[in-house]
């Protein structure tokens, strides 16, 4: 079993369900109006974002490195009578072995090591001519997460106002995730940080390229705006 396989499904054991069920707003927002192919979802998690393609018509791959999430997104995915391909593996080696319309990656940060970029490059090139690939991410920290000061230091190393730290918490998590044990791993990106740091080229077209704020609720009842990036691109 990888570390990564441990750890996520250590974290995904410490609930019955740890995201909300709901899909990112920023993907129902961003994909509505595109029409329907074949998505690929990084990352996918408990399936939220998978089945709401699915719901809207695309021919859906969910692809996660825990086995128990995979699991809860398969059981609701069945529920609704949904065909979605479920693929339990690690994105650090897995690579897609066909063609998509719309790659989606939400959120897709690990506390512990992960070739994030190399995953998301080697995903584009899957990605057909007038496909898509999008990236939902945090921009910083919510406040409430444990590791809102170590970004701190990290964005003044990096000299970035919106580099973060390595905690995967939403509005959703109860901020008890085990981070500390590689918390040095994952640099958060602002949208433009983002776009840059796949070093695309010419053949693809930047759609949209921002910083979405959104109200949350922490796991105390906090309340905070959160800064997500959000990066749309279009293979010409
Ligand atoms: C912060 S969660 C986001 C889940 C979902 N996309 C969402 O937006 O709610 C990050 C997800 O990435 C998955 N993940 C982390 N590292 C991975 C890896 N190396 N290979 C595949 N999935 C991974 C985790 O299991 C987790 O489900």
């Amino acid at each position: 079993m990888s570390d990564a396989e441990e750890f996520w499904n250590e974290r995904y054991a410490e609930r019955e369900r740890i995201w909300s069920g709901h899909p990112n707003q920023a993907l129902v927002d961003t994909v509505s109006p595109l029409a329907p192919g074949r998505a690929l979802d990084l990352g996918c998690g408990e399936g939220a974002d998978s089945i709401w393609l699915a719901e809207q018509g695309w021919t859906v791959t969910g692809v996660d490195v825990s086995e128990t999430a995979i699991a809860r997104a398969q059981a609701e995915a069945e529920h609704r009578d949904l065909p979605i391909t479920w693929v339990a593996a690690d994105l650090a080696t897995w690579v897609p072995s066909e063609k998509f319309d719309l790659v989606s990656a939400c959120f897709l940060h690990s506390p512990i090591e992960f070739p994030r970029t190399e995953v998301l490059r080697r995903a584009a090139d899957s990605i057909v001519s007038g496909g898509h690939l999008l990236l939902v991410g945090h921009a910083e920290p919510p406040p409430w997460s444990r590791y809102a000061e170590e970004a701190a230091d990290q964005a003044e190393i990096h000299g970035d106002d919106h580099a973060g730290d390595d905690e995967h918490d939403d509005e959703h998590d109860d901020g008890h995730g085990q981070g500390h044990r590689h918390g040095q791993h994952h640099v958060f990106l602002g949208p433009v940080q983002e776009l840059e740091s796949l070093d695309l080229g010419e053949e693809w077209e930047p759609l949209t390229v921002e910083l979405r704020e959104r109200p949350a609720t922490g796991p105390e009842g906090q309340q905070a705006v959160l800064r997500d990036s959000v990066v749309l691109v279009r293979r010409r």
